[in-house]
């Protein structure tokens, strides 16, 4: 039996509905309704939905096995995702001490922006309840990937993204999106000239959405759909499946092999391909490894602005306001 959390469940990224026995969705407003929309898809789900009231996060959180938690406010035109951080870091804390407290083995999925600081803000929340498990925490970055395929896939002459894979490191906002166009399998030229507007395109894509959106909110579709790749992933890995490899957000120095990337990049988090398993993320690849000098200029820019959203994410979690 897999029980699965949606917290943030009434926006516009947490109606999905992942391939669980159980799936609780909570949210501050419109559960009851979102839980019953659900229910009526003829799935095997038993599809719950709590607001806070009467410990509403709580029950909904209780002996998770996975939760996904896209809650918080999204950005509008002229707003980076750091502009999200005083609402959105608080918002994120609080649910994971309600994990923390109630499910404490289960997978949590970081979609709440600016996730370079937000999981960051998780991992210290969980350390300070005692029940960090870094295999077990990731920054949901498949969003950049699944763009990064498609933008390759137009480019290539390909008819869709989904027969190449294209590694995306590093973060998830602007410069510390960093696509590895060198490692694209099967392998695809990238014409000189065509090279940094696919960089920008792929670092920028969320810009993309939210301007065209104009003032609507940001990427919820191509999130949704993100969302329920990784989830999906995460709990096929769990039930034993070999072989699935995705980027994520982690804390490096829990994870096998991460250490090394730690070393290298001067930070504790970074997007990596990590290979999941029964224990959530088994194995870290290290991504940096061969790649071309272009980058490694990338990935020099990445790790600046990654250490300041890091650090950031860290000081609220010790000292909120
Ligand atoms: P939305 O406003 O449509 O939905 C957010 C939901 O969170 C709302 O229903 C709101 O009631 C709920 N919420 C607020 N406070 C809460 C709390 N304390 N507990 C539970 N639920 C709470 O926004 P959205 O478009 O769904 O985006 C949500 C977040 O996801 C934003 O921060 C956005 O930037 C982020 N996002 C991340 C990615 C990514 O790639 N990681 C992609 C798209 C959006
Ligand atoms: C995205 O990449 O689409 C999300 O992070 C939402 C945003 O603010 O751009």
């Amino acid at each position: 039996m897999v029980k699965a959390v949606v917290a943030g469940a009434s926006g516009g990224i947490g109606q999905l509905s992942p391939l669980v026995d159980e799936l609780a969705l909570y949210d501050v407003v419109n559960t009851p309704g979102v839980a019953t929309d659900l229910s009526h898809i003829s799935s095997t789900a038993k599809v719950t939905g709590y607001l806070p009231k009467d410990d509403g996060g709580k029950i909904a959180f209780k002996d998770a096995d996975i939760i996904v938690i896209p809650a918080g406010i999204p950005r509008k035109p002229g707003m980076t995702r750091d502009d999200l951080f005083n609402i959105n870091a608080g918002i994120v804390k609080g649910l994971i001490e309600i994990a923390a407290e109630v499910a404490p083995k289960a997978y949590i999925l970081v979609i709440s922006n600016p996730v370079n600081s937000t999981v960051p803000i998780a991992a210290e929340v969980l350390k300070a309840k005692g029940v960090f498990n870094p295999q077990r925490l990731f920054g949901v970055t498949t969003l950049d990937i699944v763009r990064a395929e498609t933008f390759v896939a137009e480019i290539a002459g390909k008819k869709t993204g989904s027969e190449l894979t294209v590694p995306v490191i590093g973060g998830h906002s602007g410069e510390t999106i960093v696509p590895l166009f060198s490692k694209v399998s099967p392998s695809v030229t990238i014409p000189d000239d065509k090279y940094d507007a696919l960089v920008n395109r792929v670092q920028f894509g969320g810009d993309e959405v939210v301007k065209a959106k104009d003032g609507a909110g940001s990427a919820t579709l191509s999130m949704a759909f993100a969302g329920y790749r990784f989830a999906e992933k995460v709990l096929r890995a769990a039930k034993g499946e070999k072989g699935l490899v995705e980027p994520s957000f982690v804390y490096l120095k829990g994870i096998p092999g991460g250490e090394e990337i730690a070393k290298a990049t001067g930070l504790e988090f970074f997007s990596v391909p990590v290979e999941l398993g029964p224990n959530g993320a088994e194995k870290a690849t290290n991504p940096l490894t061969g790649i071309t000098e272009k980058e490694k200029s990338l990935v020099d820019v990445a790790v600046q602005g990654l250490k300041t959203n890091i650090e950031k994410g860290i000081s609220f979690a010790h000292n909120p306001p």
